[in-house]
């Protein structure tokens, strides 16, 4: 089958491929058992070279995530961060969403990977607005059945594949009632975050976000949004938001590496606010987009050159 990925080459093991040769068995421990580690993170283009947002933050958790799971690889942070510089040079790609992956690469039935070998690849591919249009007019959403994973069963904190399979239960009944996303709520029914993204209220000018006890994933971008909105003069609370909240906001928004700041307009077809994006949440989304684009010279610690 040809893929739209077709030309682009992968760092795999050390090497750069072809994305068409980079390719495993049908029988991979990682497809079978969702026992892969990834990360997701954004290259943007400055207009004067093209930035890796975050890189230190995002391989670090990428490590935390693989040792969490008794999984060692045999390069640095350092070396993935080199290997990420690589694979976007490599493809020239001026913006793009970089993808490692680090997976048990043996066609293995049995459950447990011990001593079977880990592969680790890192795909760099041309990404827009994860929710096209809904960017900017902002997109409607639905408060979950499924309850997020809890840190007891599943480490919230790893971003291990197999935790994915929750977030896709609740996207596609979300999309099954005609929405464009979902909320999950954690064990205890408070909000946590979407199926890939973290949550933020706006009440009264403040902004309320789901602390780490309501088992969200500690985003990279909430993380951002936070010192973004403290630089900004904007008050952030971290706390237990109960569901109604949602429904009361002045405004809500997403944030995440995909997502970036993105508008949430219902919530259960309950207008949020004024039903558009608000003047709060656009303030954010601004900051955010000049941050990303070394436009803000504050923050440019976060960005890497390639
Ligand atoms: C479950 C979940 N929550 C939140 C986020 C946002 O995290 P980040 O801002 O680090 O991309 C992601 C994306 O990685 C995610 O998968």
């Amino acid at each position: 089958m040809e893929s739209k990925y077709a030309g682009l080459k992968v760092w795999l093991d050390g090497r750069i491929v072809p994305y068409e040769k980079a390719v495993v068995p049908i029988l991979t421990h990682s497809l079978q058992y969702g026992s892969g580690i990834f990360e997701g993170i954004r290259a943007y283009d400055t207009g004067k070279g093209t930035v890796i947002f975050r890189l230190k933050d995002h391989v670090k958790r990428f490590m935390n995530s693989m040792k969490i799971y008794y999984m060692h690889i045999d390069y640095s942070e350092e070396d993935i961060m080199n290997a990420i510089l690589k694979v976007v040079k490599a493809n020239k790609l001026s913006s793009c969403y970089i993808r490692p992956f680090a997976f048990y690469n043996s066609d293995a039935i049995g459950v447990s990977p011990k001593g079977k070998k880990i592969s680790t690849y890192i795909a760099a591919v041309p990404f827009g607005a994860y929710f096209g249009a809904g960017k900017e007019k902002g997109i409607r959403c639905k408060v979950s059945s499924w309850h997020r994973i809890n840190s007891l069963i599943l480490p919230p904190q790893a971003k291990a594949s197999g935790n994915y399979i929750n977030s896709i239960l609740a996207s596609m009944e979300a999309a099954a009632s005609g929405m464009d996303e979902a909320i999950l709520t954690a064990i205890n029914g408070y909000v946590a975050e979407g199926p890939g993204e973290n949550i933020f209220v706006v009440e009264n000018n403040k902004l309320i976000t789901p602390s780490r006890e309501s088992d969200i994933l500690l985003g990279i971008t909430r993380d951002t949004v936070i010192m973004a909105a403290e630089g900004l003069g904007i008050e952030v609370v971290e706390r237990s938001i109960h569901k109604e909240e949602l429904y009361t906001a002045d405004e809500l928004f997403f944030a995440g590496t995909a997502a970036e700041i993105t508008p949430i307009v219902s919530v259960d077809s309950i207008q949020v606010g004024s039903g558009k994006p608000g003047p709060i949440t656009k303030i954010i989304a601004e900051r955010y987009s000049s941050i990303v684009t070394g436009k803000d010279k504050e923050y440019s610690d976060w960005l890497t050159y390639v």
